[in-house]
């Protein structure tokens, strides 16, 4: 059995002060569950203060995105070592860094190697766009994503990754993919890419969740599907009212 797993998503919101009112009204509710594991992931310069107020907790800590070197004259990036120091989880490939910061699959290749290397679990994005939905090519697209994010990762670090299935058009849009279509899509191309890129045991061990437009009136439906393991939520994570519900759905 899989353990399940909700990620919040801050993306581009919530300065320090802002953040530390965020967690005091998440924390009395979501140290209160159990059974799931919770990460949330701030804007960079609210990760070490949320960090310093969640410890002793078992909600963990991750970043939005970070450089695959260990260090070097690159203005404006963040090395792996850097984030080690706070986090154990990266948000890498997320569909904003492809498409309005020219992430590409070698790119976030390199990211997904640079993590384990320094011990960070990375939670890799992968999903169609519209278009590519409605030219029906949701398989080669997702596809190419697993198998060149994937590429010359080793197997004994595949068990720890966590996978996120974000249709695009679904992101921040309101327009959730249905439970339905969102498992067949994890189950039938990403697990089964797993499976052949490292067989069938470590594929059934990696939690894949789904994103886009996740809400506490919608969480409980892609739960219930087997092999949606959880979910990475952006919006609804801003709101202690929306990601309580939102995190209780993923045990009960
Ligand atoms: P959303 O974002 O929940 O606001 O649609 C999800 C994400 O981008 O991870």
């Amino acid at each position: 059995m899989r353990r399940p797993f909700v990620a919040g998503n801050w993306k581009m919101f919530k300065t320090v002060a802002e953040a530390r009112l965020l967690i005091t009204e998440l924390l009395p509710g979501l140290t209160t569950i159990h059974g799931v594991d919770i990460v949330l992931c701030p804007p960079f310069t609210s990760i070490l203060p949320v960090a310093a107020l969640l410890e002793g907790t078992t909600i963990g800590v991750g970043a939005q995105n970070m450089h695959w070197e260990t260090s070097g004259a690159y203005t404006g990036e963040i090395a792996p070592p850097m984030l080690a120091e706070f986090c154990k989880y990266v948000i890498l490939g997320h569909s904003e860094r492809r498409a309005y910061f020219g992430e590409t699959d070698a790119s976030v290749n390199r990211k997904i190697q640079a993590a384990f290397d320094h011990g960070l679990v990375p939670i890799m994005c992968v999903g169609e766009t519209l278009a590519e939905n409605e030219a029906g090519i949701t398989r080669e697209v997702v596809t190419r994503q697993m198998r060149e994010g994937l590429d010359g990762i080793e197997p004994h670090s595949i068990g720890s990754l966590v996978i996120a299935y974000e249709p695009v058009w679904a992101i921040g849009t309101g327009r959730a993919a249905t439970a339905d279509g969102a498992n067949t899509v994890i189950a039938d191309i990403i697990r089964a890419v797993l499976a052949q890129m490292y067989g069938d045991e470590l594929a059934e061990m990696v939690r894949i969740l789904y994103g886009g437009s996740v809400k506490a009136n919608n969480a409980g439906e892609f739960f219930r599907y087997a092999d949606i393991d959880g979910a990475l939520v952006g919006g609804a994570s801003l709101k202690a009212s929306e990601f309580i519900p939102i995190v209780k759905a993923a045990v009960s």
